[in-house]
């Protein structure tokens, strides 16, 4: 058995008296793509933050690569490889989706201590690091809106960057959150395609909230499901019988999950505390 990339130990937090992460404990290996579903509010965004560090645990434990990063601020534990798509109005809304997706790629490079303080080196970096932005935008179909501000792009192309940014941010651990949520028809398909080729690497670890269980099905190797901020299943079919029994106890947005329906589920949640995704990395 391939030993776990990413583990999470009883994780657990608290807001007041409401547990909306309830002593999740749950091993990701490498090479594979865990979808982790469940009803709106069962806790899938908040796992996420605490697994990044965008919130900080009530109790319970992280580790990444065989290390305990549960007291690592976020911006170390993206240093260490755990990367998660931000919504684009922390980010740079006035410069082009070229700078944002360059600047992701500068940090990433910066971070790995390749960056140079010799003009010519910067000088050298810099036209790579604008290759790279490119070809990254190409992959995403935005190459013909390059040179637009993030934030005039319409609502299905920035999640479309915000998909650009995380690979150019290239993390060890791919967490998108409901990627697909408010993109018209015809761009799904370009980000299902990119998750696609991600999994193909074997290296990297895939987490994908999603609530389009056809979606879900198509892509994942495993299927977790969290109710009530407790993991309540752990591959099908145990998954699917989880989600029903969630379903007959009323919550919403089950029973559409169930029929591979159309999203309506709310998409890119809120999180208070989390800052830009270059303050995560430098
Ligand atoms: N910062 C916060 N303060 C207080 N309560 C919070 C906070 N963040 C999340 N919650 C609560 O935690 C619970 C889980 O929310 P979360 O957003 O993680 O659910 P979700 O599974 O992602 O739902 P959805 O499918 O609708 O995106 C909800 O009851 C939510 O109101
Ligand atoms: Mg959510």
């Amino acid at each position: 058995m391939t030993a776990a990339l990413l583990e999470t130990r009883d994780l657990t937090i608290r807001f007041g008296g409401h547990v909306a992460v309830d002593h999740v404990s749950c091993a990701f290996e490498p090479g594979t793509l865990t979808a982790i579903v469940g009803p709106n509010g069962a806790g899938k965004t908040t796992y996420f933050n605490l697994i990044s560090g965008q919130l900080a645990a009530s109790e319970g434990q992280v580790w990444l690569s065989g290390s305990d990063i549960t007291a690592l601020p976020a911006p170390l534990r993206t240093r260490r490889g755990l990367g998660r798509a931000f919504q684009l109005t922390q980010l740079f809304p006035n410069l082009s989706a070229q700078e944002n997706v360059r600047l992701a790629v500068q940090a990433r490079e910066q971070g790995r201590g390749r960056g140079g303080i010799d003009i010519w080196r910067v000088w050298l970096d810099h036209k790579s690091w604008i290759d790279e932005a490119r070809s990254i935008l190409e992959s995403v179909r935005l190459d013909d809106k390059r040179d637009v501000h993030a934030s005039a792009l319409p609502h299905g192309d920035q999640r479309k960057l915000e998909v650009a940014l995380l690979m150019a941010l290239d993390p060890m651990v791919y967490m998108f959150d409901e990627p697909t949520a408010g993109m018209s028809v015809d761009e799904v398909p370009v980000v299902l395609d990119l998750i696609r080729a991600l999994k193909s690497r074997k290296d990297r670890l895939i987490l994908l909230v999603e609530h389009k269980m056809d979606v879900v099905r198509e892509l994942s190797d495993r299927i977790v499901v969290l109710h009530n901020g407790a993991l309540v299943a752990d591959g099908e079919p145990a998954a699917e019988r989880a989600l029903r029994d969630a379903e007959h106890q009323g919550d919403l947005g089950v029973g559409h999950l169930l029929e591979g329906g159309e999203d309506e589920a709310p998409g890119g949640q809120t999180c208070p505390d989390r800052g830009n995704t270059l303050e995560l990395i430098i």
